[in-house]
């Protein structure tokens, strides 16, 4: 039986205040959902299984760039790496006006600016996870390939753009708190918490943008707590103690399940996505476990959802909690 405090008067209704649309940035590694940023497109865009594969960085060849009518130039899979000649290789360079107007998370055009790339920089992080990247004419170079489109799109550092997925776990019980078999695999279902987009409704982790100086682990941590948090109407007292659970579960070790490249569909030549994914579990079901998200009919919610190879989730997202599943030997 899990227990709950007594002086906890946990609240079911949930409202996420932060605001996922507007400005992509914020939304973490998936800025956009499949059907504003790749809709009218080829289906090659939207294909899940095209997450990692280490060649060829196909959503971030889609041919039109999220939130602009700018088409990139177009790159066959043969042409993808850099080390392949071609001299009539012409991208299209787009930077997005939001970025245009150096809001403090972006960085300024090159030029007076050089950042120090491959180090880090002040407190930005300019370090790829995947290890050093090519520099040309000033330039860092997508580690991954040609991508049709120079200049920075909507993202706003040159090279490397830190985010950071929290995974938090715990498992399914039912209401005498047993374990929940699953009726096909016969193995306990897991459930992570979740939020809802407002832009699409799509299911999403609640990943966010490493802030310059902090370290990831804060990351992870801080945007968990503002969307848990946030979505709780509860008074001072219950906030406190929510937070300090969050704290306690964060602070346990983590289980990285990804760091490295995002096929992002906002990466370019010179600018890329990054994350880092930990999975923090709930093992005995009395720390977050108890925290009331509940589905509803309000847009922006944040829930526990059954983690499951049938979910609709943004496709990295999706591969994340397999990992996840697979390591805890959790239905999938
Ligand atoms: C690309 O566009 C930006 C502004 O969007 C401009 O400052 C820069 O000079 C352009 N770069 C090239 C190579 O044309």
């Amino acid at each position: 039986m899990k227990t709950i405090s007594p002086n906890i008067n946990w609240v079911a209704s949930v409202h996420l205040a932060l605001s996922l649309f507007g400005l992509p940035y914020v939304a973490g590694t998936s800025g956009f959902c499949r059907k504003n940023a790749l809709g009218r497109i080829s289906s090659l865009c939207s294909s899940a299984s095209v997450y990692m594969s280490p060649a060829a960085p196909v959503k971030a060849r889609c041919p039109v760039y999220p939130g602009s009518d700018t088409h990139r130039f177009l790159v066959s899979d043969d042409k993808v790496d850099w080390d392949t000649d071609w001299p009539q290789y012409s991208p299209v360079n787009y930077t997005a006006p939001t970025v245009l107007k150096k809001p403090v998370w972006a960085d300024p055009e090159i030029g007076a600016f050089s950042p120090q790339f491959n180090s880090l920089d002040g407190s930005v992080d300019r370090r790829s996870h995947e290890g050093p990247y090519h520099i040309q004419n000033g330039k860092p170079l997508n580690p991954h390939g040609r991508t049709g489109l120079e200049g920075r799109g909507l993202l706003g550092r040159w090279g490397p753009n830190h985010a950071a997925d929290p995974i938090v776990t715990r498992w399914k019980r039912d209401s005498t708190g047993q374990l929940v078999l699953h009726t096909n695999s016969q193995l306990p279902v897991l459930q992570f918490v979740s939020i809802k987009r407002l832009d699409c409704g799509e299911w999403a982790i609640p990943g966010g943008m490493v802030d310059p100086g902090e370290r990831i682990s804060q990351t992870l941590q801080r945007e968990f707590s503002e969307e848990a948090l946030n979505s709780l109407q509860a008074s001072p007292s219950e906030r406190e103690e929510t937070q300090k659970r969050i704290t306690e579960l964060f602070d346990s070790a983590g289980l990285q399940v990804y760091k490295g490249y995002v096929d992002d569909p906002r990466n370019t030549d010179n600018a890329w996505m990054e994350t880092v994914a930990v999975n923090f579990h709930d093992e005995s079901g009395n720390s977050v476990s108890e925290l009331p998200l509940q589905a509803g009919d309000d847009a922006g919610q944040v829930s526990w959802i059954d983690v499951d190879s049938s979910l609709d989730l943004y496709a990295n997202h999706l591969h994340f909690l397999e990992t996840v599943a697979k390591e805890r030997n959790a239905h999938w």
